[in-house]
């Protein structure tokens, strides 16, 4: 069967060339289209970096108009879909709900199932995704409350809109804070795009095969669920939360952490790429200090976070093997700080992921890339004879 090169977990294997992200670990230095994130994080938006990730290129004023009313005008979910959506037990996990919900939009949207769809056809499809998934996103969050969802109002932007739909209410007027907003724009904005991290690469895999957008995006969302991946940064808060019921003594789980008898890892620390700080995690620690400011909050979970990374960065387990908090470690105390309760959270990171994972899937598919298929290397049994059941 020829020559096949092992690499378990892709760690050296380069699966694409791509134009979209550009990630060294070494370094760490992440740009999106060759913007560096810490430039869009302060000064863009999540719609006009939704834009710039999937077309190639800052959207003139027209062209960013185009776009957010387009997406505007695709807010609505088909009253059917919230008939599938209404049977969800109110206590299932929020990411089992969001990866079905995105799949489901498939079989309301026959004609993205076509074969050969026009450059057009596909695009209509992303503009209704992303408008769609904020709305989803705010009814999983008003499921967990037991509470009514609530309509798009489309003379909002996308993220006030959003913002509208999971915190407003149906019966009075819902004023969203201008320090909500840009903390959420800018939490998105991170959470954008990663090159081939494990649920960009499902999505790049699953469309490989001509599967629809949908099914793709949802496959990247189920990937995204682990905690060794987006749910990170709900395992984050749950680590921090013991740890604070357990005395807030951080050393002693430093000392958990560097077991290798003990299962538990420091979660919100390590990064497969980053083997210094991850710049993302640069950019959320100081905003988280200040968003909490701002909004008058002191969370004691936030004093543990940062002792607990002041002590492992000076412990040689952490320095040895390059172990620095990565982009879920303070993510989660900032989307406490909005009103998310912690089930949310791994959701959020997907509403920032989706124009990544969208601009990869379309990047693959314009590349005209063929199905992605690894190989293997056989360890089984050689040959064995049948059986009969009685006689085993
Ligand atoms: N706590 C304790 N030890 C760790 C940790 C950690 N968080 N991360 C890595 N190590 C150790 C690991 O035990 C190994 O030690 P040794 O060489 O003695 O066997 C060494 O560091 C290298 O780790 P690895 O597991 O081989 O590295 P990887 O590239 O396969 O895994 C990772 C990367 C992110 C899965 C891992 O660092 C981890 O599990 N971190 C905690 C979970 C987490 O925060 N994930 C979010 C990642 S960033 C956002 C995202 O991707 O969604």
């Amino acid at each position: 069967s020829g020559y096949v090169t092992l690499d378990i977990g892709y760690k050296n294997t380069g699966a694409t060339k791509s134009a979209i992200t550009f990630l060294d670990g070494e370094q760490g230095i992440l740009k999106y289209r060759g913007y560096p994130i810490e430039q869009l994080a302060e000064r863009s938006t999540f719609i006009e970096v939704a834009y710039l990730l999937i077309y190639g290129e800052l959207p003139t004023q027209q062209q960013l108009a185009d776009f957010e009313y387009k997406i505007s005008r695709h807010t609505l979910v088909h009253e059917d879909m919230k008939k599938f959506f209404d049977g969800f037990p109110s206590k299932s996990h929020p990411m089992g709900q969001l990866s079905s919900l995105i799949g489901a939009l498939a079989a309301f949207n026959p004609q993205s199932l076509k074969q050969g769809l026009t450059a057009e056809e596909v695009n209509e499809e992303i503009i209704k995704l992303i408008a769609k998934m904020s709305t989803i996103v705010s009814w999983i969050y008003k499921k967990s409350l037991g509470h009514p969802v609530v309509y798009p109002q489309n003379k909002h932007d996308y993220v006030t809109n959003f913002l509208y739909m999971t915190f407003g209410e149906r019966t009075e007027e819902y004023k969203v804070e201008p320090v909500v907003v840009d903390a959420m724009n800018k939490l998105l904005i991170l959470h954008a795009d990663h090159e081939q991290n494990c649920s960009t690469s499902t999505v790049r895999i699953v469309g490989s095969s001509d599967a629809n957008l949908y099914a793709s995006i949802s496959a990247g969302i189920s990937a995204l669920w682990g905690p060794l991946h987006g749910g990170a940064n709900q395992a984050v808060i749950e680590m921090l939360e013991r740890i604070k019921e357990d005395g807030g003594d951080t050393d002693k789980w430093i000392a958990k952490a560097k077991d290798k008898n003990d299962p538990f890892r420091l979660m919100g620390f390590g990064h497969r790429v980053y083997k210094n700080f991850d710049p993302r995690a640069k950019i959320i620690k100081k905003a988280c200090d200040d968003i909490l400011e701002q909004l008058g909050i002191n969370d004691e979970v936030l004093d543990i976070a940062k002792k607990l990374e002041e002590h492992a960065l000076k412990d040689p387990y952490f320095v040895e093997r390059k172990l620095y908090p990565n982009v879920d470690f303070y993510s989660g105390i900032i989307y406490r700080a909005l009103g998310f309760p912690t089930e949310m959270f791994t959701v959020l990171f997907a509403l920032g992921r989706l124009p990544g994972w969208i601009a990869q899937w379309k990047e693959m598919k314009e590349n005209h890339e063929p199905i992605g298929r690894p190989r293997q290397i056989y360890v089984g049994h050689e040959n064995r004879d049948y059986q009969d059941i009685a006689s085993r």
